[in-house]
């Protein structure tokens, strides 16, 4: 099963494509942690990245369709993947078609979280995560069950995005609606779209995701 988590910064991707991997073994392949990882690193693809993370823009298309490729070279046919923040404009929309043709693997469904914008500044700017394995949390939407120690792995250090901020908030939000929300269209023309209310509370968004995805 192959399918995209759609929706603006904040909408809750990342958040259900843990739950995913955790309950049904499939693999986030998220362009956004892949990238603050290249920028972490100090490659050459991030170099290029991160003035461009940090202003709230997006990355160029070859860049990230290159990463996923490369990503899912690594995987074993039948594992099923979760495209986290891929595609986010019509010509990588295009790149995943064939990435996945190639690899005979084909898109099962696009998953649209619904959200009311005014709410996603306060998500984003609450949001933090373990420094070690990368867990999400929220100032007061998801606090680790003992304070100040990560649920998934104990550790004890947490960390904040660079471009997690209101004004960054805002650019991205503007790109979604001019660059990503125009592809749901090629999406709908083939019938695997389905809306979730992403103004739910997350466990109630994994139900309605469980549902769709059946099984
Ligand atoms: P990326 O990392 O993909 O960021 P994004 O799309 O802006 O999305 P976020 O990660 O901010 O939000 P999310 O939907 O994952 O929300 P989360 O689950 O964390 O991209 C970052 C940058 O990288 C881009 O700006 C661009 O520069 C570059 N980039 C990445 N991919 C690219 C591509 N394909 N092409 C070009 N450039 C690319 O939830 C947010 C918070 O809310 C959390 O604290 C969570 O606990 C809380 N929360 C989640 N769900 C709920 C709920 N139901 N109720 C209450 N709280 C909730
Ligand atoms: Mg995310």
């Amino acid at each position: 099963m192959n399918i995209i988590l759609l929706g603006p910064p904040g909408a809750g991707k990342g958040t259900q494509a843990q739950r995913l991997v955790a309950e049904r073994g499939m693999v986030q392949l998220s362009t956004g942690d892949m990238l603050r990882a290249a920028v972490k690193a100090g490659t050459p693809t991030g170099l290029k990245a991160k003035a461009v993370m940090e202003a709230g823009e997006l990355v160029s298309d070859e860049i990230v369709s290159g990463i996923i490729g490369e990503a899912l070279d690594k995987l074993s046919p039948e594992t099923g993947v979760i495209f986290d923040g891929y595609p986010r404009t019509a010509p990588q929309a295009e790149s995943l078609d064939a990435l996945l043709g190639e690899r005979g693997r084909q898109l099962d469904h696009v998953i649209e979280l619904e959200v009311d914008e005014d709410a996603l500044v306060d998500r984003i700017t609450g949001r933090y995560t373990c420094a070690t394995c990368g867990a999400g949390y929220h100032d007061r939407y998801k606090q680790p069950k003992v304070a100040g120690v990560c649920d998934t792995c104990g550790g004890t250090e947490f960390k904040r995005r660079p471009d997690d901020n209101e004004e960054t908030v805002r650019t991205r939000m503007a790109e979604y609606r001019a660059k990503t929300a125009p592809i749901l269209p090629i999406y709908e023309a083939r019938g695997i779209v389905s809306r979730v209310d992403g103004m739910a509370d997350i466990d109630a968004v994994a139900a309605a995701i469980g549902d769709i995805l059946g099984g």
